[in-house]
């Protein structure tokens, strides 16, 4: 197996560890291991059928369906995807709903904060991809935690953060912001540190979703929130990456954000995304678990 790092801070581009060969006994253990240490893996030239991206991702955890509500009797899960095209194969225009919603991924953000279970990693697949643009970005929230002044790092730690996906959404359109399946969750509030149980690294845990820090007024959060989230995406922690079809990426939501970024909209541009959700074992219960009021 050969490393290679992505940025000075966390990731690494893995070779030799051939994704569709990957089961619970047969180099998962060394998958999960590299996951914890490095927070994002990419791996080029994988050619993942639908089925094997499915079964990899199982191997992390419960597979998120935020659907799972609106589906009717003997419709099955479906691997979501991160898309502008239409089923007729025509490009979503750059003013509609579903175009602005791929927009609000342009925020930097963790995915599903809003959910009751989280998402622990995202199993990205690159189906067809853009020459210019569409990069989706990754930055250390454990390495950007570590290295920001104490002084800063006082005014949220110990406090519960609030987020909601109407919030992310609300920044582009406040239209967009009322539709109902951005209203599915009740609001969620999380520890703003995340500490990873298999190695006790903290790491920030804040996204475009996060509107209220405990013991702040709204605009005092925000303030706050912008600025944490600020420290961390400066350029140093952040990996661009720029997509080839058969990449998969693999990150850590627990220790980095990530964001798209835009791309010319009437190109096509697919990804097939597979969120695994956070379970007690990862941590999630601590994350729940917030410290009297400081
Ligand atoms: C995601 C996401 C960004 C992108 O899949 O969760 O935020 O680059 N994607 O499309
Ligand atoms: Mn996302």
């Amino acid at each position: 197996m050969k490393l290679t790092p992505l940025n000075p801070h966390f990731g690494v581009a893995v070779e030799g560890l051939p994704l569709g060969d990957v089961t619970q006994t047969h180099l998962y253990p060394e998958l999960r291991a590299l996951f914890e240490e490095h927070s994002a893996l990419l791996f080029r030239g994988q050619a993942l059928s639908d089925q094997q991206h499915m079964a990899l991702a199982r191997l992390f955890g419960p597979i998120e369906d935020r659907k799972a509500d609106e589906r009717k009797a003997g419709e099955t899960f479906e691997i979501p995807k991160v898309s502008n095209v239409r089923t007729d194969g025509s490009t979503t225009d750059e003013m509609e709903e579903h175009t602005l919603h791929l927009k609000a991924n342009f925020l930097w953000h963790c995915d599903s904060t809003f959910m009751p279970a989280p998402a622990l990693t995202n199993l990205l697949v690159a189906r067809v991809v853009t020459e210019t643009g569409g990069h989706t970005e990754l930055a250390s929230t454990r390495a950007g935690w570590a290295q920001m002044p104490e002084a800063l790092k006082a005014r949220i730690r110990g406090r519960g953060v609030w987020h909601a996906y109407r919030h992310s959404r609300g920044k582009i359109s406040p239209e967009l912001a009322t539709r109902a399946m951005f209203n599915k969750w009740p609001d969620q509030h999380w520890n703003a540190v995340w500490t990873n149980p298999a190695n006790g690294r903290e790491a920030l845990y804040l996204a475009s979703h996060s509107y209220k820090v405990d013991g702040y007024d709204e605009a005092e959060s925000q303030a706050l929130i912008d600025e944490l989230i600020g420290f961390c995406t400066q350029p140093e922690y952040v990996y661009s990456h720029k997509w080839q079809v058969g990449d998969v990426l693999i990150w850590d939501q627990r220790a980095a954000l990530h964001r798209g970024t835009p791309w010319p909209y009437d190109r096509p541009r697919t990804l097939s995304s597979i969120c695994i959700s956070a379970r007690p074992v990862d941590g999630l219960d601590a994350l729940g678990r917030i410290p009297e009021p400081v």
